[in-house]
């Protein structure tokens, strides 16, 4: 049951209106993403009580476009005695011969259950008598997490890959590591345990440290290669999502130097994937809060899902990641398109304001030494994030630490470094939802960040370039419309 809170949380300024959103109170993890019958299923981890971390249940939401959603019943929640008892945590879905079946965390202790369902709208869900399918983790590793299924098909047998993590051992002098466990089923109800099919030992001192246990597993081809992304549980509030490119061969993963998945850190965590219908490799993520538990519970709402992002392995051997095609469909009015125009001193975006927006710009450099964008700008100047693109450093900045006067919403400056060959024109589209700000830069960098403007008058918008002229190949602002009413 959710309870609402006294208030709506959709008429909260700060709500986004076109990221996907529960109805009110707790969301976390994407889970269970699957296309079924022509309809995308989303699930999540999800508290209906109360708008702070608690007893998980499956929040469930489905649409026809990607886009556009409309909130369902919970689908999963715990069952008195059960394994599940204190949470449904997360997992994924899968089409066993045409029945869809999730394979998802039951807690305490952490386990891998079923459950499955005989509607074609994925409404209801039947539990397997037989849970837990795994009970606990393999004989003889200390482990500090098991958690968080990623099932496929592979070579007429299903395969899962599980999140873990090995405690460091002071005694044995040890360091901790991140790793997810390999394992195989004929019929997702009996499990062998393989290897592990990626270990990483923990090092604080790493520019890119991978943390201690990996959550979140997401395990799948690429355009020929394989990826591996995790979410990588190092203490909060610094954890983050690292991804692997690599080769996959007879149950081996050989992986490349981790990446960052997205250069928000912490604000986009947790990402799960999944194939459409028509085969494109499609990630949510859950785009986490910047603020503090007292001003979550006083919202009445916390937690937002990204928009849906469309992975792809590019000729530069990195990983594409851009927002789907169908996030067009939530655009509701174009505010302004210009091309082919200087961008010094001035600001472009004079007389544009808005909070619900879509940022497109394409600019290549000239003489100028950065570009600046600055958004939900206060007309006293008191509220402002700005994000900011050095030419010669290729380094892309946004600063959210003026972005609130609000004491309890922190700012963070986090930093994109795009490394791109001098004098090459940037692509970036912003979105930016009330306080969501998601930000990708040509093709393959996302910077997601999260703003709580306080001021009814931060709205304003400047884009003007320092230290020269840049030259705008085209720019585009569009009004955003909702993702729960296809008409506003
Ligand atoms: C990641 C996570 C998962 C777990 C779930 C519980 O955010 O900690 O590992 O299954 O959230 O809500």
């Amino acid at each position: 049951m959710t309870l609402q809170p006294s208030h709506d949380p959709f008429a909260d300024p700060l709500h986004p209106i076109y990221h996907f959103a529960p109805p009110a109170n707790w969301l976390n993890d994407p889970n269970g993403l699957i296309h079924w019958q022509g309809k995308y299923h989303l699930f999540y981890q999800h508290n209906p009580a109360e708008a702070v971390w608690g007893p998980m249940h499956w929040g469930h939401a489905v649409s026809p476009d990607l886009v556009h959603w409309q909130h369902l019943p919970i689908a999963l929640s715990p069952t008195p005695d059960g394994p599940d008892k204190d949470g449904a945590w997360s997992g994924c879905a899968v089409d066993d011969g045409g029945t869809p079946t999730l394979v998802y965390t039951g807690v305490f202790p952490e386990s891998v259950n079923l459950a499955t369902s005989a509607d074609p709208d994925l409404r209801t869900w039947t539990k397997f008598e037989g849970n837990p399918v795994i009970a606990r983790p393999p004989e003889g590793l200390t482990l500090s997490g098991f958690r968080d299924p990623c099932v496929w098909r592979e070579g007429g047998e299903w395969r899962m890959v599980i999140g873990a993590g090995e405690r460091d051992n002071p005694e044995a002098n040890t360091p901790g590591k991140g790793m997810v466990l390999l394992y195989r089923s004929p019929d997702l109800r009996t499990w062998e345990y393989l290897h592990p099919l990626c270990e990483r030992v923990f090092n604080p001192a790493e520019t890119l440290p991978t943390g201690m246990m990996w959550e979140c597993p997401s395990f799948f081809p690429l355009d020929g290669k394989w990826v591996l992304l995790v979410a990588a549980h190092l203490n909060l509030p610094v954890s983050l999502t690292v991804g692997f490119l690599g080769e996959y061969r007879d149950g081996k993963f050989t992986p490349g130097a981790p990446f960052k998945v997205d250069y928000g850190d912490r604000l986009f965590y947790a990402p799960q994937t999944f194939l459409d219908a028509s085969g494109r490799r499609l990630m949510f993520g859950w785009l986490y809060e910047g603020r503090t538990v007292r001003a979550h519970r006083a919202a009445g709402w916390a937690g937002v899902m990204s928009l849906p992002r469309l992975l792809s392995l590019r000729p530069d051997g990195r990983m594409g990641c851009e927002p789907a095609p169908e996030t067009a469909a939530l655009r509701s009015r174009l505010l302004l398109e210009l091309q082919d125009t200087d961008l010094g001193e001035e600001n472009l975006l004079e007389g544009i304001a808005g909070t619900a927006l879509e940022i497109e710009l394409e600019v290549e450099p000239g003489s100028a030494a950065a570009l600046h964008l600055q958004i939900c700008t206060a007309s006293d100047g008191s509220e402002q994030t700005r994000l900011a693109y050095h030419f010669t450093e290729s380094r892309l900045v946004i600063d959210t630490t003026h972005a609130s006067l609000d004491p309890e919403a922190a700012g963070a400056l986090k930093e994109a470094p795009l490394g791109k060959p001098a004098g090459e024109p940037l692509h970036l589209r912003a979105f930016l939802d009330r306080s969501v700000l998601e930000v990708f830069a040509d093709g393959w960098a996302c910077l997601t960040t999260r703003l709580y403007p306080t001021k009814p008058t931060s709205t304003g918008l400047n884009l003007f370039a320092r230290g020269g002229k840049a030259k705008v190949h085209s720019l585009k602002v569009w009004e955003m419309g909702s993702a729960f009413n296809p008409e506003a």
